[in-house]
């Protein structure tokens, strides 16, 4: 592909996800985060002096449990976007990724419009973005270019499907992973760009070495619409809404799998709050943060990222939980068309809306009989 193709791709990307941030139905066609609430304890919150934020991902220490995701570069117009991205990066501590490093693997030429990601943030936590069809040669060549301290290696069969110039040869994925990760330098994380990654592919991706996975489910950036609608006659319009969202993803992984990061349609701190009290380490946010950008340049982003972390402190001390890690502790209820998936799937959702008992063992059923006079220790518990 030709380098001016390739330029072009990305702009049509960026202008298309865009597009979709501003359509009515953004962030709520399949979006699992509406079926999800807390059940309240109007006695379990604690204060929010005592709530740390900072996560330990990948080796290293993150200050917020939020990540900008892969998007773009390629070109001179998504370079200066990643130079806004970068800088909001820098001034918050929060980690960046690049988008797909492919474009530049075959035309050296647009590699700067990835590098300005590092160059603007030279000491910050970045993230390299390649295919999963690539060589083990090209990702580290691509871990290089940015001095990367993690590697995500997207899967994208649905994209590519629809996409006009797509693949339709995924066979060789599986051996073409495992080879990435063998080689690789730095923690791979397998991530997907808007169609989840089911409990299957979470234990296949735990067997291959791979360490981290980002779910990205639906109900964000839709890819399928994006792809199609640069197709003539748009003809795979009926394949939006394929795939899982990122709180079923999240609901039905495997007890033996990599650590879990989360992203597809995460819109505001309390879908932040929900991904990590259903057991991921992070979330991950690419079409909303790029409409920031776009609207508002660097400055918008580094102010959003500011309420965003007084929201996630005040909403962890609301619910008791001193660091994200504890919100697995919390009692949630899950409805409408996640909970009819969790029923066909076995997840045990009564389980999940109590769960709270089981962790704190004085709440344990026999103290439920208020006739029951309770034994010093369990007034007292150690
Ligand atoms: C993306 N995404 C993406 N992912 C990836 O691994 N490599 C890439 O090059 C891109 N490119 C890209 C461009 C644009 C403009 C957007 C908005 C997104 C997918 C992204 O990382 C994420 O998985 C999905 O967008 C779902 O998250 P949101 O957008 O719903 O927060």
């Amino acid at each position: 592909m030709s380098a001016e193709v390739a330029s072009t791709r990305k702009d049509d990307h960026v202008r298309l996800a865009a597009q979709q941030q501003g359509a009515a139905d953004a962030g709520t066609l399949g979006n699992g985060f509406d079926d999800v609430t807390f059940l309240h304890h109007a006695l379990d919150g604690i204060d929010a002096d005592a709530v740390e934020l900072g996560v330990h991902i990948a080796g290293a220490a993150w200050p917020l449990p939020i990540y900008i995701n892969a998007m773009t570069g390629g070109s001179a117009s998504t370079g200066r976007i990643n130079r806004q991205l970068a800088i909001a990066a820098r001034e918050t501590g929060v980690a960046i990724a690049s988008g797909s490093m492919s474009v530049a693997l075959d035309n050296p030429s647009l590699l700067g419009s990835f590098r300005v990601i590092r160059d603007e943030n030279p000491d910050g936590f970045v993230l390299a973005n390649v295919g999963i069809e690539r060589s083990p040669d090209d990702a580290r060549r691509a871990v290089e270019a940015l001095r990367a301290d993690a590697l995500q290696v997207h899967v994208n069969s649905v994209q590519e499907t629809v996409m006009p110039e797509g693949s339709r040869a995924f066979s060789r994925w599986p051996a073409s992973l495992e080879a990435i990760v063998a080689a690789s330098d730095v923690p791979v994380i397998v991530k997907e760009v808007g169609f989840g990654l089911s409990a299957r592919t979470l234990t296949r991706l735990r067997d291959l070495g791979v360490a981290y996975a980002d779910v990205s489910g639906t109900g964000g950036t839709d890819f399928v619409r994006i792809e199609n609608s640069r197709r003539p006659d748009g003809d795979y319009d009926y394949l939006v809404g394929w795939g899982q969202s990122a709180v079923a993803c999240l609901l039905d992984a495997p007890a033996e799998r990599p650590v879990l990061l989360a992203s597809g349609g995460v819109r505001t701190p309390l879908d932040v709050v929900k991904t990590l009290a259903l057991g991921a380490a992070a979330a991950g946010v690419s079409g909303g943060f790029l409409s920031t950008v776009l609207d508002g340049g660097a400055e918008a982003l580094i102010e959003r990222l500011g309420r965003w972390r007084g929201h996630l402190t005040a909403l962890l001390a609301l619910l008791g939980a001193a660091t994200p890690a504890d919100l697995v502790r919390t009692d949630l209820i899950v409805d409408g068309a996640t909970a009819a998936f969790a029923h066909a799937r076995g997840i045990d959702l009564p389980a999940l809306a109590r769960r709270s008992e089981a962790l704190r063992p004085v709440h344990d059923d026999s103290t439920r009989d208020s006739t029951r006079v309770l034994t010093r220790a369990e007034r007292n518990p150690q």
